[in-house]
């Protein structure tokens, strides 16, 4: 049985891709690929169809991590009944979440930076236009979510 995550955010196209894919490399580089299903969707239809940001992608280039065919999509009720993790960037999209879903009945949802020792909101780099920082936070979560799921 796979694991299966989804990580979330406001317009899917900066920080939940992002996490998605940093979060693929991490179990291909663990040789735990198979053991996963990873994806990623927005709270909102603003991006609906379109890529990765330019500058996310960059980022994610920059590392090694080709993230072509990503396009952004809402989050759906059948992904809450598909995916054991439902993995947010900040409060924001926890409380659009709950909203979206009628609540969270089967305990699924949760913050990213919860899995780390220092928990904390991914600021949107949307707005703050620090993708150094995304990067470097998102990759942080994703190591200590791995951390939570294998050891
Ligand atoms: P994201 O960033 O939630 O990290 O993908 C955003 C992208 C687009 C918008 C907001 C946030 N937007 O309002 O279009």
């Amino acid at each position: 049985m796979k694991t299966k995550i989804l990580f979330v955010c406001l317009g899917n196209i900066c920080r939940s891709p992002m996490a998605e894919f940093i979060m693929k490399k991490l179990v291909a580089d663990a040789g735990l690929a198979d053991r996963f299903d990873i994806a990623s969707a927005a709270t909102s239809y603003e991006e609906q169809g379109n890529p990765v940001y330019p500058p996310a992608r960059k980022m994610l280039a920059a590392h090694g991590i080709d993230c072509s065919g990503k396009t952004a999509r809402r989050i759906t009720a059948a992904d809450y009944e598909h995916y054991d993790y439902i993995i947010a960037m900040d409060k924001g999209n926890l409380r659009s979440l709950h909203a979206i879903l009628g609540g969270d009945p089967a305990d699924k949802i949760s913050l990213l930076m919860d899995y780390t020792d220092h928990p904390r909101e991914i600021a949107d780099p949307w707005y703050t236009r620090d993708f150094e920082t995304a990067w470097r936070e998102i990759s942080e979560g994703c190591e200590a979510l791995l951390r939570h799921l294998t050891e």
